[in-house]
């Protein structure tokens, strides 16, 4: 199958078989490549939590208004948002370059300054806003990859982040949620693999200047 297909193949998966499951390989690839998203700055702002055991989804399954996929795919993954965003956060990361690429850890400074300048400028709110948008890009990348992987996924807004903070322990690890993806392999019988893609027509979307 080309990109396109493998897009138009991959949907908002509603109904997992629950029989079937991810091999350790399936994942670790998925998850290699959710590794290697882009983010602002480089920062990786967030985490991402693999729930695969079944007493914790069922909890977060109530968290989500009772969506199946929580508790029938195969892995549910948890993308949550860095609360800390601070200059520790920031001089941890630099030492990771420095380290990553053998750069005199002096060199960087400026660089250090130039993001704590930008961290410093926002409130609380901004900041976590800011960490959570970088998730959202993990997000997508998940869904791309795990299209080329052949692997179905549902994207999930659809439950109460104070919750499954609660439930996850994730507010003393100094993360929230941000957005939540199921992953496994559609039902036979999931009526939704059937239905056309819905998208504006491509001429509304691209504005060519
Ligand atoms: C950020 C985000 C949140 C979503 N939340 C839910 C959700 O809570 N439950 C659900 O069944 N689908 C959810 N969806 C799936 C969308 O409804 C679906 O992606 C959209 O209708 C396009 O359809 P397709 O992905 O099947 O092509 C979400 C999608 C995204 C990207």
């Amino acid at each position: 199958m080309s990109l396109i297909e493998k897009l138009n193949w991959r949907y908002a998966t509603k109904k997992f078989d629950k029989t079937k499951k991810l091999t350790s390989f399936q994942l670790d690839e998925l998850l290699h490549a959710v590794h290697l998203s882009p983010s602002s700055a480089g920062v990786q702002s967030y985490k991402i939590i693999v729930v695969q055991d079944a007493a914790v989804r069922e909890k977060l399954q109530q968290a989500a208004y009772g969506q199946a996929q929580i508790a029938d795919a195969s892995q549910l993954i948890v993308f949550a948002a860095e609360t800390n965003l601070d200059a520790r956060y920031v001089k941890s990361y630099i030492d990771h370059v420095a380290k990553s690429r053998s750069i005199d850890r002096a060199n960087l400074v400026g660089y250090e300054q130039m993001i704590n300048g930008n961290v410093s400028g926002m409130t609380e709110e901004q900041r976590i806003t800011w960490a959570k948008k970088q998730a959202y890009i993990a997000l997508g990348v998940l869904l791309t990859s795990a299209a080329e992987l052949g692997i179905d996924a549902c994207p999930m807004e659809g439950f109460s982040a104070p919750q499954f903070d609660e439930i996850l322990g994730l507010k003393e690890k100094g993360l929230t949620t941000a957005v939540i993806a199921a992953i496994g392999f559609r039902a036979e019988d999931d009526a939704y693999s059937k239905l056309n893609k819905v998208r504006k027509p491509e001429e509304e979307m691209f504005i060519h200047i």
